[in-house]
């Protein structure tokens, strides 16, 4: 979908469709009133009719609106200004956008931009409904055909042309198609069935856009150079599949040679069975959804590229399949990760972790000023914070900050849990220097403990994404976050300059 900013002569333009907002209780917003007074009081006439409320949810077409030369003006429900937030605004642009597309119209200006509000600026709003615009433009490449949208091309009506705040908008537009395009690429990943988004298929998408980006450079170890490392630990967990595993590595220079890069680590376990600590069956299927933390680094890598940060940023992929086989880990196998700490795997399906403790020490060698692994780690996250914010745990309390305040700004949040030592006991095991589970108590927590263990060099992060990654029911599809979350956090590495 093509999508821009401009300030558009409402009275003057032939579009098919002007799309404007109206309040709670029949209250115009600033676009509705100027097409209200073009149109001499008919946008208000119509609402003393009581057509629409105004309530989020609500649209009415009209046609051949007297004063304007566009075909039709839509009018989309805002609801209540005090009650806008990143989440309402992107529920009015996404209402917009599947009524346009109902009315198989191509084209259209949507002049949303212009509420009042404290916590959404007006540039952040066209930031934002470009994102909502992507998302609500993708299908999985497999349905593509018979369910593609109309829409195909909107401009963004923006009122406001001072060159300082209209030079905001138009970034706001480039930070959101840059967003549209890592996120939907980190939700095609997601979709992709197994047996299709193998570590290979992971690994050749990673080489792909190596092709597209300039400064982007892929480089993928396959097993033998993972042996060479003795990176015990991730291959143990590969050991029962008979897909090989991979380790992907993209690094993006977009700042000073000497600058030492962010690090983003993403969990690409392309299915997860539980190995020989077999899962039970229902919604197994969902396990294809276990390299989301590996989609959404991708993505990012994507979205990163795509805006030309200036900053270095090196993305770490540990891919594999997790399966049981006769070749696989059993349950009280000890294993030797590349940092040398032994570990005793009492639960094949604790897999996540075996295979990010090795990535993470492979991280050092980057220097990374920063490194935040992303995985779809604990079923316990699920139970703990249900399907809104991440799960964020860190051994340092600034870049906690940095990334929860990332969270609030770009609408995609994170909640943070203690990393406490008093939970380290639970990992304790008798044969080995640690075991990979901590028993049913603080799941969360305690597989984080585990990563602690290969991180305490780094200034580390880590975010459980098990509860936001994918949407089950009736939506089942991959949401592509936390791509948000974690380009914002990357743009305010670099100043103020893509605040919008
Ligand atoms: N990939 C799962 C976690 C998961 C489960 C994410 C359900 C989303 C939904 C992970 O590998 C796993 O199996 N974790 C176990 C850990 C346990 C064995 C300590 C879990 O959460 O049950
Ligand atoms: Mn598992
Ligand atoms: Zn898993």
């Amino acid at each position: 979908m093509e999508i821009s900013v401009k300030t558009i002569n409402l009275e003057t333009v032939k579009s098919a469709c002007i799309v404007i907002g109206v309040l709670d209780k029949h209250k115009l917003t600033d676009s509705a009133k100027r097409i209200d007074h073009l149109s001499n009081g008919f946008i208000t006439q119509i609402l003393r009719r009581g057509d629409i409320s105004g309530e989020i949810g609500d649209s009415l077409m009209l046609h051949d609106v007297p004063g304007l030369k566009s075909a039709r003006v839509l009018l989309v429900g805002c609801g209540k200004l005090s009650e806008l937030n990143h989440k309402t605004f992107q529920t009015i642009v996404t209402n917009a956008s599947t009524t346009l597309s109902q009315a198989k119209i191509k084209s259209a200006i949507i002049s949303l931009a212009d509420l009042d509000n404290n916590l959404l600026s007006n540039t952040m709003q066209i930031r934002l409904a470009t994102e909502a615009l992507h998302q609500n433009d993708y299908r999985f490449s497999g349905l593509k055909k018979e369910m593609a949208a109309s829409l195909k091309s909107v401009s963004l009506h923006f009122a406001d042309n001072r060159s300082a705040v209209m030079k905001k908008a138009k970034l706001a537009v480039q930070i959101g198609n840059a967003l549209g395009k890592g996120r939907n690429t980190a939700r095609e990943l997601g979709n992709l069935a197994g047996n299709i988004c193998t570590p290979t298929y992971l690994a050749k998408q990673a080489t792909l856009y190596d092709k597209s980006y300039s400064k982007l450079k892929t480089t993928i170890l396959n097993q033998k150079e993972m042996e060479k490392l003795g990176m015990g630990s991730l291959l143990s967990v590969a050991k029962g599949s008979r897909t090989p595993p991979k380790f992907i590595v993209m690094q993006y220079s977009g700042g000073k040679k000497a600058d030492r890069p962010y690090v983003l680590v993403g969990k690409g376990v392309t299915f997860d069975s539980g190995g020989i600590s077999i899962k039970p069956g229902a919604a197994m299927d969902e396990m294809k959804y276990d390299m989301c933390g590996a989609a959404s680094v991708m993505g990012t890598m994507v979205t990163v590229n795509e805006l030309k940060l200036p900053i270095n940023v090196v993305c770490i992929v540990p891919s594999v399949e997790n399966m049981p086989d006769g070749a696989a880990s059993k349950p009280g196998d000890v294993v030797t990760s590349m940092s040398g700490q032994t570990i005793e795997v009492l639960n094949t399906d604790a897999e996540g972790r075996l295979i990010l403790c090795d990535a993470l020490t492979y991280s050092e060698k980057f220097k990374p000023k920063a490194v935040i692994d992303v995985a779809t780690l604990t079923g316990a996250c699920v139970i703990a914070l249900g399907a809104h914010p991440a799960g964020l745990l860190s051994n340092q309390q600034k870049l906690a900050d940095q990334i929860l305040a990332a969270g609030t700004a770009s609408g995609d949040r994170a909640w943070q849990m203690p990393l406490w030592d008093d939970y380290q006991d639970q990992l304790k095991s008798n044969f080995a220097d640690m075991a990979n589970i901590g028993g049913r108590e603080a799941g969360t927590i305690t597989a984080a403990c585990f990563l602690s263990r290969f991180t305490k060099k780094l200034n580390w992060a880590h975010l459980d994404i098990a509860g936001i990654a994918w949407l089950g029911g009736a939506q089942k599809g991959a949401t592509g976050r936390p791509v948000p979350l974690l380009t914002q956090y990357l743009m305010e590495r670099c100043g103020k300059q893509y605040s919008v």
